[in-house]
């Protein structure tokens, strides 16, 4: 059985309540659940963490090495600045997924750029909650288990 890591960084715990109009008004439970829904149908398992600690995602993707078969990485905030991330991302076979409800080209400079792009294998932005949809349907593809 496949199985798939998403990860979700600081501040995501607040979605629903967090800035809604640019972050929707799905909670990270709404989302996790049409996650699961689609990952069930797949016949695929997946698992779900959100922290507001940097370490705490490093050590998960490192911890990822040989357990999972894709990670979908909402790095939130530390996508902009943490070379802690990046150089995990960099450390592990596991492909990765780079996910964004905004559209982080078209907001404020800050957010323009990821240092974990260039270790990711591509990103999706700016489709709300579709975006993780899209990016878990693209895992689905390249692991041959999408119908
Ligand atoms: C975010 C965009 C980041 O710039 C921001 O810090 C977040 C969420 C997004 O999903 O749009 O916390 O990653």
């Amino acid at each position: 059985m496949k199985r798939i890591l998403v990860l979700h960084g600081p501040n995501l715990n607040l979605l629903g309540t967090r800035e809604p109009e640019i972050y929707g008004k799905m909670t990270l439970a709404d989302i996790n659940g049409r996650l699961e829904t689609r990952a069930k149908r797949a016949g695929v398992l997946i698992e779900f963490l959100q922290s507001n600690h940097e370490g705490v995602l490093v050590d998960a993707i490192q911890e990822a090495q040989g357990k999972y078969d894709f990670i979908l990485l909402n790095a939130a905030a530390y996508t902009h600045y943490s070379i802690a991330l990046r150089d995990a991302i960099g450390s592990i076979d596991v492909p990765v997924i780079e996910v964004h409800l905004s559209n982080i080209h078209k907001r404020e400079g800050f957010r323009h750029h990821s240092v974990i792009a260039p270790v990711v294998m591509g990103q999706v932005a700016g489709l709300g909650a579709e975006s993780y949809l899209a990016a878990l349907e693209a895992a689905l593809l390249k692991l041959g288990v999408a119908e």
